[in-house]
């Protein structure tokens, strides 16, 4: 296959885990006898400073060029202290999401058992736990109308049918295709929003009699989560809530630089770490490289290159194994490998199996 690939490091350590997720893609490509062509792409807040906006068109067209995007990460403190500051990094996030039309959001949560003692939760709630959160990713606050001055500010909650209907069938697609239980979660004791997800998603859930389908209030979702993660298999939720939930979610796991996503939807598809551009981290070699290399996996996985994907989960493991370990997640007493070093260990794997 040829496989053409628009790489936007961004912000923060964005540029360093984008290196070893190209390095990772370019080896297993060489492994398989694909061909791979990449462009690279400017976006947050290296493209404020550059051009002034935050995903400028050039980087729209290279990521329609593209036949997927690997994204890394936005984000830069000058702004986040600044409220009046006219153009933000994560615009150009949302810009990106907005325009190639990214309305499913894939992020799964899975747990590693190396390192199940990095969890704050209790070992024998965490081991086994593996479930995926669908988040709508093109509506709701984020994107409906908004109104601020001095004294009043709002951001409206608005979703279409055809919006909560799509979601829905990508969310059971996941779950016919795992343990077939779906978990919808809303606020519908509270939000009109919520109510019409609900009453559709119970229109749709005749129309999959293999999966079960529960409802979830939003707070007691946030709860089980913690309470009982193994409870979950497939969730589905709206913006904001998906948000919130995911970072929750990451926490299961026992470091945020473990998690990949896959946002799919009516163009080009972006694979990205959830975690965000650590500006504080930036130049020093740190940052855990795995959701960037990850997310490759994820990339592979959806054009069906299954063993492709499985190649590079299974070096992933073998890194975590051989405690070739970034700093966060290093045994104690164990030595710290950076970034690169992470990187190098899995292309040699890569290339040696
Ligand atoms: C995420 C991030 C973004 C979001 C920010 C950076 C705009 O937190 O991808 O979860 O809120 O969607
Ligand atoms: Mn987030």
């Amino acid at each position: 296959m040829n496989l053409k690939i628009a790489v936007l490091p961004g912000d923060g350590i964005g540029p360093e885990i984008s290196r070893q997720g190209v390095d990772v893609m370019t080896a297993v490509c060489e492994k398989f006898g694909h061909t791979v062509e990449y462009r690279h792409g400017i976006c947050g807040a290296d493209a404020i400073d550059k051009v002034g906006d935050p995903f400028p068109e050039d980087t729209y067209e290279t990521c329609l060029w593209a036949d997927a995007v690997l994204f890394s990460a936005v984000g830069d403190p000058k702004f986040d202290n600044d409220p009046k500051a006219k153009v933000r990094p994560e615009q150009g996030l949302l810009a990106m999401r907005k325009k190639l039309g990214l309305f499913a959001n894939i992020r799964p949560v899975e747990t590693f058992p190396c390192l199940i003692h990095k969890s704050p939760l209790k070992a024998e709630l965490v081991d086994g736990a593996d479930f995926i959160c669908i988040r709508e990713l093109t509506g709701g606050m984020y994107f409906g109308e908004k109104y601020e001055d001095n004294e009043r500010a709002y951001d409206t909650n608005a979703y279409t049918r055809p919006e909560i209907e799509r979601i829905l069938h990508v969310a059971y697609g996941y779950a016919l295709r795992r343990r077939k239980h779906l978990t919808v979660v809303d606020k519908a004791n509270v939000l009109a929003s919520s109510r019409l997800w609900r009453k559709v998603a119970q229109e749709i859930a005749p129309a999959y009699p293999d999966v079960q389908t529960d409802y979830m209030y939003v707070d007691n979702a946030a709860m089980r989560m913690i309470q009982e993660p193994k409870f979950f298999d497939v969730m589905v939720t709206e913006n904001t809530f998906g948000d919130i939930l995911t970072d929750e979610g990451s926490v299961i796991s026992g470091s945020m630089g473990l998690l990949p996503s896959a946002s799919t939807g009516e163009k080009t598809p972006v694979f990205e770490p959830i975690h965000g551009s650590w500006p504080q981290a930036k130049g020093k070699n740190i940052a855990n490289p795995l959701a960037q290399i990850l997310s490759v996996a994820m990339l592979f996985e959806y054009f069906n290159l299954s063993e492709e994907g499985a190649l590079i989960r299974q070096a992933v493991n073998a890194s975590l194994d051989s405690n070739v370990r970034t700093p966060e997640i290093q045994v104690e007493g164990g030595a710290h490998y950076s970034t690169d070093a992470v990187g190098s260990w899995i292309v040699d794997y890569i290339k040696k199996s």
